[in-house]
């Protein structure tokens, strides 16, 4: 993951608009990440998936084979944090733009890479993305205020993930049964660059762990040189706090913003969100340690195993220990620990007792814009919730409607008149109806005129954090508040005066505080049906995501394929027999028929 600058000024001195030919294929394997051995679904086996290194301009045209043969899942690919301007039918999300490619079935993404910045691809199908189907997606163009050469000599991609000993589908079951009493499934360890370190002795028999030395990545820094590190938190539900001892980070980019640079000795980081940041390289260690650590406090319980910190050995290479320790591996062909006097974490980096995004205010965007006035604006509510008619099981909504994708009659299929919302295949649901006139139940639809400037004040009553990710936008933040008491969070007409409108931190994932609120705002300028949800997968899973149709009248009917269609006609051809059932199903079948 560490690229030399090398690499990056080959990309920046590549010619224009090249295409990139992708040939990804999607199978289930077993792996052992951190010694555990676990089925994973990937990407051409690999763990992370792999990274995409490409320019502004460039078109992408990534073929995806879908091999996974086992209850006929179907799969999808999201390129997170690319806007598909015009080109909606390539975003990516069953249910919303497109159905799922079929078990044994293929499809090619393409489309052009009109933005810069890190960005990831994930897919949006199911639970496959924390079962480890994602990877990361870096564009470059070299005329960003930040470039290498100038304010940077190398990259380092940094993936930080927390990592499940069970499939999703297994974790998801007990989620959704009353046993879970509501807590989402907690994970057992943290990883960096998909690998990590566990203790066997405190895993249960029946998995397979591999004792003896652990493989993390390496990382070296030259005394001297500064290096750009992109990092990425593809958690399934975990915020985790990024340092490095003994240096400090610059934050330059910000979901793909760029911004002031702003010190910080550690950063939190939300499930989906991305940080640049430039780190110089000037200890006088000879190795210090980069820290991964999971926001225990917004776990309820702790699973077997349970590690939520991981230190990773960053080595100067200049320093002549580095040399003697190499040798001796080499020699002795063991792991050898950090030589030299050990780094230790900065003081200042106590763990923040709750889940909350870096400070809105202090993060400026370089390019500034200030915040558009609205034209029309909601207030939405998402929240979890367990029933007693529900056997308790637990639901997640946006106001009133518990999200299910549609089967085979996808909401841009619907826009375009292609397809019948009626036409989806009935699945058992616990939402109030909305928009039944046009949309299907299930489903919250907005609909949103072309240029319209959406304000929407998001409330939440829940006890726990929602980090939110707009689909084909990004947003302006204009308010994130916390707090801790009951009620008390609300958004009030009063908060208004404090409202952040000259150069609001702009990005595509904003968190939105336990009992607290957000404010923010987007020119709804992308025809198209666009996904806003929370991105901890659980909560997603249970159904928190509502969906803005934007200009429908406006959106491209040439960006549905006819391959599309015939995947849709496939889907509802297997009907029901597509969803692996979950315990949820049935309850959400019980209380159709009550
Ligand atoms: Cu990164 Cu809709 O997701
Ligand atoms: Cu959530």
């Amino acid at each position: 993951m560490q690229v030399t600058g090398k690499t990056v000024q080959e990309i920046y001195n590549a010619g224009s608009n090249k295409t990139h030919h992708i040939n990804w294929c999607v199978r289930s394997e077993a792996v052992a990440p951190d010694g555990v051995m676990r089925e994973m679904v990937l990407v051409n086996g690999e763990f992370p998936g792999p990274t995409i290194r490409a320019k502004r301009g460039d078109v992408l045209k990534i073929h995806v084979q879908n091999d996974l043969a086992a209850f006929n899942q179907s799969t999808s690919i999201h390129f997170h944090g690319l806007f598909q301007r015009g080109m909606n039918a390539m975003d990516g999300v069953p249910g919303v733009t497109q159905c799922g490619i079929p078990a044994g079935e293929d499809f090619c993404y393409v489309f052009d890479l009109t933005q810069s910045g890190t960005f990831w691809w994930h897919s949006h199908s199911r639970l496959q993305r924390i079962d480890g189907m994602f990877g990361g997606l870096i564009v470059y163009d070299p005329e960003e205020a930040y470039v290498l050469g100038r304010d940077y000599d190398e990259e380092i991609f940094i993936v930080l993930h927390d990592h499940y000993y069970d499939l999703g589908d297994a974790n998801m079951n007990w989620y959704l049964s009353k046993e879970s009493a509501g807590f989402e499934p907690v994970p057992n360890n943290v990883l960096i660059n998909g690998q990590g370190v566990t203790e066997c002795d405190r895993i249960p028999n029946r998995y397979s762990c591999k004792r003896g030395r652990p493989r993390l990545p390496k990382f070296q820094f030259e005394r001297g040189r500064k290096y750009r590190l992109r990092i990425l938190n593809a958690s399934a539900f975990a915020e985790i706090d990024f340092s490095i001892d003994d240096h400090v980070l610059n934050i330059i980019e910000v979901d793909s913003t760029e911004v002031e640079e702003f010190s910080m000795h550690s950063i939190a980081i939300s499930p989906g969100q991305r940080y640049s940041v430039i780190v110089e390289a000037d200890s006088n260690f000879e190795s210090v340690y980069m820290r991964a650590n999971m926001q225990n406090t917004c776990f309820q319980y702790r699973p077997y195993g349970y590690r939520s910190d991981l230190s990773i050995v960053v080595e100067y290479s200049s320093s002549l220990t580095t040399a003697f320790t190499q040798m001796a591996r080499l020699l002795f062909r063991r792991w050898m620990p950090p030589t030299g006097t050990l780094s230790s974490r900065w003081s200042d980096v106590l763990p923040p007792d709750e889940c909350v995004d870096l400070d809105v205010v202090s993060l400026k965007p370089k390019i500034a814009v200030p915040a558009p006035e609205p034209d029309v604006r909601y207030v939405i509510s998402p929240k979890t919730m367990q029933f007693d008619r529900m056997h308790l099981a637990p639901f997640a909504f946006v106001n009133r409607t518990s999200f299910l994708p549609a089967i085979g009659a996808p909401n841009l299929h619907v826009a375009l008149g292609l397809v019948n919302a009626s036409d989806t295949v009935p699945v058992p649901t616990v939402s109030g109806r909305q928009n039944t006139a046009h949309w299907g139940g299930d489903q919250l639809v907005t609909e949103i005129p072309l240029g319209n400037v959406v304000e929407l004040i998001i409330n939440n009553d829940d006890d726990s954090a929602h980090p939110f990710h707009l689909h084909g936008h990004d947003f302006a933040i204009l308010r994130v508040y916390a707090e801790t008491k009951a009620g008390i969070g609300k958004w009030r007409p009063e908060y208004v005066s404090s409202y952040v409108l000259d150069n609001p931190l702009r990005r595509d994932v904003v968190t939105i505080p336990k009992l607290g609120h957000a404010v923010i705002r987007f020119r709804a300028d992308n025809p198209g049906v666009w996904a806003f949800h929370c991105h901890i997968s659980w909560h997603l899973a249970a159904g928190m995501m509502m969906q803005f149709a934007v200009g429908v009248s406006t959106i491209d009917h040439s960006g549905v394929t006819n391959q599309m269609l015939e995947h849709c006609a496939m889907e509802r051809d297997l009907g029901t027999k597509l969803l692996r059932p979950l315990p949820g199903d049935e309850m959400r079948k019980d209380h159709r028929t009550a």
